[in-house]
């Protein structure tokens, strides 16, 4: 099957370098920016890569919701099976790229989107056909996992940690996206799709690691604490879906711990199956590759869909769920939570609190921050 990738950016470079080796792909046309067709592969016309017999799937790696979604429909209606290693653009269209794969009769696979090299979301859309899946999660994002690592067993500071996951190629172009928690969130919406036919779009909770400081990693070492940024989701007793990202303080001997780098760690607890972890890299141009090749093999072995045909956009509920939370704040604004335990120093206070719904945690923290207090908090996991 002859292959086009739109993008040859990070990631599009080594799909296209993988399709010259890969059992039953073929490199196709390359869709560049115009001016940049610097090689008779290159070309800068979807419709070029529509009209073209010869190309059975497009391979989308691009990034953004606009133009992809334009040129993924055009592929989808021209008779072409899709895959894509763009979040943004699954988590804002997937259930419209699902009909529209549907009524051509095409493939629309995503699991590049979602754990970069780790076969995650192939594996729950297997799982989900029998099994009961009862949470899902984890360490979705590379960049924040190499900067937590680089600041705790490297003692780097924040912004030396930030360039240097920029430098290796894992951060998105804006890495807001990937501080502020929104990209884990992506990905998360997009296991939450696979696994219930829910793709939560409202209602959504991230909190990032912007306000993470290296007092407060002294502080979580201090006490036997390795702080990771998860993505967490599942279904409440009504059938609703939560989902939402975090910082979490674990305790040495989680097994999140101990991934490192730009490493993730995603899992799914399986009602018959129990828990199942995956790790591998999480970002990068050869383990996203690798992510999307193993799509279009699946193409090939006859898989056409991840999201079942009854996947709908829904609203998430992260009420039900209740944790102990750390918060790092100024002393003035202490009082606005309930605390288990709190220590005062300088006029910064560090509380844990009594347990509270992560719902009301995100909401304090907007609140306590519209009023200008800076704060950090994370939950405190096993
Ligand atoms: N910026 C993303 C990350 C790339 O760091 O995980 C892979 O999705």
């Amino acid at each position: 099957m002859k292959v086009a990738v739109l993008g040859y950016g990070v990631v599009g470079v080594g799909v296209y370098e993988m399709l010259g080796k890969a059992q039953g792909l073929e490199q196709g046309p390359v869709l560049v920016r115009p001016g940049k067709a610097d090689a008779p592969f290159k070309v800068t016309s979807i419709e070029e890569i529509c009209a073209d017999p010869s190309v059975g799937a497009v391979a989308e790696v691009m990034g953004g919701v606009s133009p992809a979604f334009e040129y993924a429909a055009a592929a989808l209606k021209a008779g072409k099976h899709f895959v894509t290693s763009n979040k943004a653009l699954v988590a804002a269209k997937g259930v419209e790229l699902k009909a529209l794969a549907e009524e051509n009769g095409v493939a629309f696979l995503f699991s590049a989107a979602c754990g970069g090299g780790v076969p995650f979301l192939h594996n729950l859309s297997l799982a989900r056909r029998s099994d009961r899946i009862q949470s899902l999660g984890g360490i979705l994002n590379g960049t924040t996992n190499y900067m937590l690592d680089a600041m705790q067993r490297l003692g780097m500071d924040y912004g030396q940690a930030l360039a240097d996951a920029q430098r290796l190629g894992y951060a998105e172009a804006d890495p807001t996206a990937d501080v502020s928690g929104l990209d884990a969130l992506r990905k998360i919406m997009l296991a939450c799709a696979v696994a219930y036919d829910r793709l939560p779009t409202e209602g959504l909770l991230n909190e990032g690691i912007e306000n993470i400081t290296a007092a407060d990693v002294a502080h979580f070492r201090g006490r036997g604490y390795t702080c990771r940024l998860l993505a967490r989701g599942g279904q409440n007793p009504d059938g609703s879906v939560y989902a939402f990202v975090e910082p979490v303080l674990l305790r040495e001997g989680a097994a999140e711990c101990s991934v490192l780098e730009n490493y993730n760690l995603a899992r799914y607890e399986g009602a018959c199956a129990g828990p199942m972890v995956f790790i591998g890299q999480g970002a990068g141009r050869w383990p996203t590759a690798s992510a999307v090749l193993r799509d279009l093999s699946c193409i090939l072995q006859g898989q056409r869909a991840m999201l079942g045909e009854s996947c709908r956009q829904a609203k998430a509920d992260n009420a039900a769920l209740e944790q102990l939370y750390y918060v790092r704040l100024p002393e003035a604004f202490a009082g606005r939570l309930e605390a288990e335990s709190a220590e005062t120093e300088n006029g910064v206070a560090r509380l844990i609190t009594k347990p509270m719904s992560v719902l009301k945690m995100h909401g304090l923290a907007r609140e306590i921050r519209a009023a200008g207090g800076e704060l950090f908090f994370a939950s405190i996991g096993g």
